[in-house]
């Protein structure tokens, strides 16, 4: 791979103009980091285009001088997917800011990647349609962040990932060319699945610059209950039972004690009664059109609460405590960060097997001598673990905590489950690939990578290394 001289910065500052091509060592910084273990890279040059003919020239001049590039989004990645770990051209998307149709007839929007995903969804909804798929950073992460890494969140229980919505992606390959992938249609039988392929590629494949979404309409209510356990075991044993008793909750979120009191200190809330012996809380959440229903949904929700040791049940009166109570939800990243949890992963289980994994993961943290705290999706058996070791900070290029981190990912692969949920491989995890994939699935992908980007420049060196 080769640097970027003078003579190609001037190529680049003639297609996207000088305001928008940055080198500054203000811009170097920012645009080095992301939300990732305090990892830094710095790209060389920063390029803001506006359309996807200027992607497509400034991807041209990249693969004609072997000049690596990396795609970012609004930079809240957990894996080190927009870092530009081999310095090169950082290409941000933050000028793809525009919703550029909502399909009502089809319950369809077209929107650019560089769209805040809470705008998405709050401009949907002013029609009084929904789009579910909601990270926790959807305040701050654009919409094409969460393609590239096919992101979840809390109603990917009942509604289903990024992937359950993308329809059709307009696509600029590594060698310039500009593709769609499918058709804006709900059904596709038509050739390989390239739109599905694209959407949790982590931006190997390409730079996606259009995207168009299938919505659903809104529905009308929801009720929301935090459910008190003195015993994180336990909590994490009562998930699966209420799947099993027939009922679908639209969230059903596991919040470990320690996360529960460092996000609500970071907020300074009081919403939440720490009880006594507190260890966990399951949030859970119904919603539908009828209310009558979800009532009854919560009377069932309660009953099988109570075969597991349930504390007293709290149920947010109004939307401002729901509100409150999400908030808190989604600073358990940041809080638990704050506090000297840097370390993160993001494993995956099948739902029943939620128990074992908590068990396994608290035995690692007690023999190894660290600290865990864990919150996530238990009802997708997706559980974020949070590390805080009391020397090592960061697992990327650590012996000791790969070693540590190896053996849980061999546990969740035993469990059935694998190594990343929502947040990707990125650079950080890619080591641990081959916990989960053969030396052929590995070479499949390979050459699936080869065939869209044969000169390896496009976020290259992320999800895994093309050569062995
Ligand atoms: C969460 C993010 C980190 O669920 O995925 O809090
Ligand atoms: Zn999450």
């Amino acid at each position: 791979m080769n640097k970027i001289t003078p003579a190609i910065v001037e190529q680049f500052n003639k297609i996207v103009g000088e305001p928008f091509l940055l080198t500054d060592t203000e811009s170097i910084e920012k645009y080095g980091k992301d939300e990732t273990e305090n990892l830094y890279y710095g790209p060389e040059v920063i390029a803001k285009p506006r359309t996807a003919q200027e992607i497509s020239e400034l991807l041209k001049i990249c693969n004609e001088h072997l000049i690596p590039v990396t795609p970012r989004g609004g930079g809240t990645g957990l894996t080190g997917g927009a870092l530009p770990h081999f310095g090169g051209l950082v290409i941000s998307m933050e000028r793809f800011n525009s919703i550029l149709e909502i399909d009502e007839r089809n319950l369809q929007v077209t929107t650019e990647p560089g769209v805040i995903t809470e705008v998405l969804q709050n401009t949907v909804r002013e029609k009084g349609l929904f789009y579910p798929p909601d990270p926790a950073s959807k305040g701050s992460c654009f919409i094409g962040g969460n393609i590239a890494e096919n992101s979840g969140g809390p109603k990917a229980v009942k509604y289903g990932v990024v992937k359950d919505y993308v329809l059709n992606l307009e696509v600029v390959l590594p060698t310039g060319e500009i593709i769609w992938t499918g058709s804006n249609v709900l059904k596709n039988a038509t050739g390989y699945n390239l739109t599905q392929l694209i959407v949790g590629s982590e931006g190997t494949l390409g730079i996606v610059t259009k995207i168009v979404l299938r919505l659903i309409p809104h529905p009308k209510y929801d009720l929301l209950m935090l459910a008190p356990f003195n015993s994180i075991e336990k909590a994490s044993e009562a998930v699966s039972a209420i799947f099993s008793a027939g009922i679908t909750p639209s969230a059903m979120e596991l919040m470990e004690i320690d996360a529960i009191t460092l996000a609500t200190k970071m907020l300074d809330s009081t919403v939440i009664p720490l009880t006594e012996g507190l260890a966990a809380h399951l949030i859970i959440e119904v919603d539908g059109n009828n209310v009558d229903v979800l009532m009854n949904e919560m009377e069932a929700i309660s009953e099988v609460l109570s075969n597991f040791e349930v504390g007293e049940l709290y149920f947010a009166d109004d939307a401002q405590q729901k509100n409150e109570l999400w908030k808190i939800r989604r600073k358990a990243n940041e809080a638990s960060v704050a506090a000297g949890y840097t370390i993160e992963e993001d494993t995956v289980v099948p739902r029943a097997e939620l128990p074992k994994l908590i068990k396994g993961v608290k035995a690692l943290g007690a023999s190894n001598g660290f600290k865990v705290v864990c919150y996530g999706h238990a009802g997708d058996g997706n559980l974020h673990i949070r590390i805080n070791h009391p020397t090592i900070k960061k697992s990327f290029e650590s012996a000791e905590m790969n070693a540590i981190l190896n053996d849980l990912f061999e546990l969740v692969h035993s469990l059935g489950g694998t190594i990343s949920g929502e947040h990707g491989i990125g650079l950080i995890q890619k080591s641990f690939m081959p916990v989960v994939f053969d030396a052929i699935t590995m070479d499949l992908m390979r050459g699936i990578k080869k065939t869209f980007d044969p000169n390896y420049i496009l976020n290259a060196g992320k999800i895994f290394d093309q050569h062995k």
